[in-house]
């Protein structure tokens, strides 16, 4: 039983109770703040602040601990696949065979891309970036597959999962397909999600593709360790649509639009950027770091920094060895890798990034990995949408599940001008 908080605030005594996680996380309830004290909290970026209690994901940013569901995600990473983890984060328990083998016909049944939805791909320019036709086309469909909202059944919510999850994938392959005018390609029915997914990216009618077994690996470790990610940006952005009652698709697409920002999901491709950067213009690594750490300029290292983590981030690590592997057995060598481990090596030894805790994060390499694989910069981003989405889906269902939800609003101190008199044009400067 933890003791309430106590506080003082506008000339009155308050006692605040004191939630407590399963993992020993306390929190002060302040619901009752302000209809008390008439005070609100301010706390930009929210780095103090609960949106929610969630039963999904836990992190411990200071030992770099991440538990889906209760389970390690080096333990996933290693033993589960993907859709086993799309089913855990949706469902709060791994799928037996019976129900993975439901999932999985659900995944390839869903696969199927409605034709008027390929004419809305068609009117992209050639060169749209993907996440913005992915976004655009997980919105278009509630208007396709109307009426999943927070009054929904659960088994309607569930097959929905099921069809975003299935035509997630399929629309990061044809945005793609679709900039270097391939055509659509559809997954074998009975294949697992990891080499569908590669075949529909690279399979072409002249030349077949037929997915490395390490590749099929590394695309599914890759997928679980973007699955959730609990309370980020997108999530949230999920969650606060979501608390409007807006429906399934509507949230989840507003998560791509957070996801796509730099310091965001974004970070994977301005990782690739700026290595590419400094190697084409032959800058030197202390210049760089210099650069980050001069506080007149707006440079940042991107891939480094977490607002959770503050030790290391676990993704980081298990894909900085995957990168290693797939180079090393495709014989190749990435100058863009020993840059980014240069890079790493300095910035780990340099005062300014210890004394603020900044560490490589999930895209300082997942980028690398994902060049090494064969996939194109612009596909960065909605490999990790495709992973998220899974996540996304079940906060959603979490939150519209849970009784007496309510619209997320926040306050804000208002800072602008007092009491103007309206001038008339004629007197206005
Ligand atoms: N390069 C240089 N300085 C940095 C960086 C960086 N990448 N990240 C943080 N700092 C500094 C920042 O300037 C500040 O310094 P000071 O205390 O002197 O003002 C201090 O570190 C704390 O930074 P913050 O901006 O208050 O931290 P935050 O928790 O608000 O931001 C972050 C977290 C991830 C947005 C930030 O670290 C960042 O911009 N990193 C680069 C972008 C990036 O890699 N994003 C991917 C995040 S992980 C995947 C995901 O979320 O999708």
């Amino acid at each position: 039983m933890s003791t309430p908080g106590k506080i003082h605030v506008g000339g009155q005594d308050l006692e605040l109770p004191v939630i407590e996680g399963t993992e020993g996380e306390k929190a002060v309830d302040i619901s009752a703040l302000r209809g008390t004290t008439k005070y609100i909290t301010l706390d930009q970026g929210y780095g103090n602040t609960g949106s929610c209690t969630s039963k999904i994901t836990f992190i411990d940013g200071e030992k770099g601990i991440l538990h889906y569901r209760g389970y390690s995600i080096e333990e996933l990473c290693e033993k589960a696949t993907f859709v086993e983890v799309c089913y855990l984060l949706i469902h709060d328990k791994l799928p037996t065979q019976a129900e993975l083998d439901e999932f999985n016909e659900l995944l390839d049944k869903y696969s199927l891309v409605h034709e008027a939805m390929l004419h809305l791909i068609n009117h992209f320019p050639y060169d749209a970036h993907p996440m913005n036709v992915m976004g655009c086309l997980v919105q278009a469909l509630s208007s396709f597959y109307p009426g999943v909202d927070a009054k929904s059944k659960t088994e309607h919510i569930n097959l929905t999962a099921a069809r975003l999850i299935a035509k997630t994938r399929a629309f990061a392959a044809l945005a793609y397909r679709k900039s270097k005018g391939f055509p659509l390609v559809y997954p074998n029915k009975g294949e697992d999600y990891g080499s569908n997914f590669l075949r529909m990216m690279f399979d072409t009618p002249v030349k077949h593709y037929e997915p490395d077994p390490d590749m099929v690996k590394a695309m599914n470790i890759l997928l679980i360790l973007h699955a959730d990610h609990e309370q980020n940006c997108s999530t949230s952005t999920v969650r606060l649509v979501g608390s409007s009652h807006a429906n399934l698709y509507a949230s989840v697409a507003s998560g791509i639009a957070a996801l796509w920002g730099p310091l965001h999901g974004g970070a994977n491709q301005s990782v690739m950027e700026m290595l590419q950067n400094i190697k084409d213009k032959g800058l030197g690594i202390e210049q760089v770091i210099n650069k980050a750490k001069d506080k007149d300029d707006p440079f940042r290292l991107m891939g480094f920094g977490h607002r959770v983590y503050k030790n290391f981030d676990p993704r980081a690590r298990i894909i900085k060895d995957l990168c290693r592997k797939i180079l090393l057995k495709n014989a190749n060598s990435d100058p863009l890798l020993d840059l980014a481990i240069e890079l790493e090596d300095k910035v780990l030894a340099d005062d300014y990034f210890i004394e603020r805790k900044l560490y490589p994060n999930v895209d300082f390499y997942s980028g690398l990995l994902y060049r090494a694989m064969g996939f194109p910069v612009n596909m960065f981003t909605p490999i990790f949408t495709v992973g998220r989405m899974p996540g996304w889906i079940a906060h959603w269902k979490e939150m519209v599940s849970e009784p007496g939800g309510k619209i997320g609003r926040p306050r804000q101190i208002y800072t602008g001008y007092t009491n103007r008199s309206y001038p008339d044009i004629s007197e206005r400067k």
